[in-house]
């Protein structure tokens, strides 16, 4: 039985978060999962990707739709269930929204964080998981990129409120020495459970190439624009470091591992396979596994993009004992799988986790 038994995960519902439950669950973990459906597909009546997390594994996750920005109820949440540690997803996180409405993600993010900490610490659960990310490197000084690789000349917002919370998580560790915090700084999550049940479906307008992609594919979307060809490296294109969302997942399961059997502060693992792959490199490996075709549109680059990153992941192989298992071709297959099962995503409305706000 895993001495951390119960798990409470904010923004469960979304897309790293719901594929990391199934993770906690197959460990043996109990879940609580909370989200406000700000990037996730849910109701009053709960999440169905949770449910569908449910069906998976066999087991049941109480579920609540809850806000970090309302104190009082995720109080009430600590009150009524013995938390043993957090993982927490929950965040604002389309990078061109946050340069438009900068007061909302520091809100957002930043005082969620805030309140989620203090609602803790009152609660005397000291042990959390920090969804972090690469983009807390800015442009790169050097590939791979190591954890003590500087942090924070940052082009965005969104970016921002990742690094602010780290420092104050660094803050917070060196203050009090109660606290036991990792933070996984991610590189590209991609792909999607292999049973096709549970994937990335975007609640606002994306971005991002690998749904974007899979529209083109689908032939939802004409033409998939590629930002740039001119980059300083092998074809022009960008290069970025694309894990599997269930690697991802199984890295917050070794972190957890990590946390209950040792008194660390905080800790900082980078999440990435230490592969660099290009975007026409990845167009390329999506059209042959998949038999689909791609129309592409080269473009000038786009504002703010990096040309090339990728991990050096050695510390959390070392430390977590952690390593990925999924090739590019896995992520494009599984991302595919899901997307074909389903074209427009998760049903909108259904009746969806057993239990819900605590009753079944
Ligand atoms: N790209 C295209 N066309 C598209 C979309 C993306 O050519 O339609 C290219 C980008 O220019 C980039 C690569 O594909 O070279 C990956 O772009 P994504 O938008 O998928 O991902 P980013 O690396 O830009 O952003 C991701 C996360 C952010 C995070 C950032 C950190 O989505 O949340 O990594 O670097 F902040």
């Amino acid at each position: 039985m895993p001495k951390l038994k119960t798990i409470l995960v904010t923004g469960g519902a979304g897309y790293i978060g719901s594929h990391c439950v199934v993770d906690l669950l197959e460990a043996g973990h109990d879940v609580i999962a909370i989200d406000n459906f700000a990037n996730a597909v849910g109701d009053e009546d709960g999440s169905p990707a949770l449910r569908r997390a449910e069906e998976i594994t066999g087991k049941t996750i109480v579920f609540y739709k809850a806000d970090l920005l309302d104190k009082p109820q995720i109080n009430d949440i600590f009150d009524k269930h013995k938390i043993d540690c957090v993982i927490h997803f929950a965040a604002l996180k389309a990078v061109g929204e946050s340069m438009q409405q900068p007061l909302l993600y520091y809100q957002n993010n930043l005082l969620g964080m805030l309140n989620l900490l203090e609602i803790m610490r009152a609660h005397d659960c000291y042990q959390m998981v920090f969804s972090s990310s690469c983009t807390v490197y800015g442009e790169p000084e050097f590939v791979p990129i190591t954890e003590n690789h500087p942090t924070g000349s940052i082009t965005n917002v969104y970016g921002r409120t990742k690094y602010f919370i780290e420092e104050m998580l660094k803050d917070l560790s060196a203050a009090d020495k109660k606290w036991n915090i990792i933070a996984l700084r991610y590189f590209n999550p991609v792909g999607a459970h292999p049973s096709g049940l549970i994937g990335e479906d975007p609640t606002k307008e994306f971005t991002n190439l690998m749904p974007f992609m899979a529209q083109v594919a689908l032939g939802k979307k004409p033409v998939l624009t590629v930002f740039g060809n001119d980059y300083n490296t092998p074809d022009g294109t960008g290069v970025r470091d694309y894990i599997h969302v269930m690697d991802l997942a199984s890295g917050h399961v070794a972190a957890l591992n990590l946390l209950a059997g040792n008194h660390i502060g905080l800790k900082v693992y980078n999440l990435g396979t230490g592969k660099g792959v290009s975007v026409k490199e990845l167009v390329d490996i999506f059209e042959s596994v998949t038999g689909t075709k791609i129309p592409l549109k080269y473009v000038d680059r786009r504002l703010g993009d990096i040309t090339a990153l990728w991990a050096d992941a050695s510390l959390a192989k070392e430390e977590l004992g952690w390593s990925t298992r999924y090739s590019i071709e896995e992520m494009c297959t599984d991302f595919w799988r899901w997307q074909t099962m389903n074209p427009d995503g998760y049903p909108k409305k259904n009746k969806t986790t057993v239990i819900v706000n605590g009753k079944s």
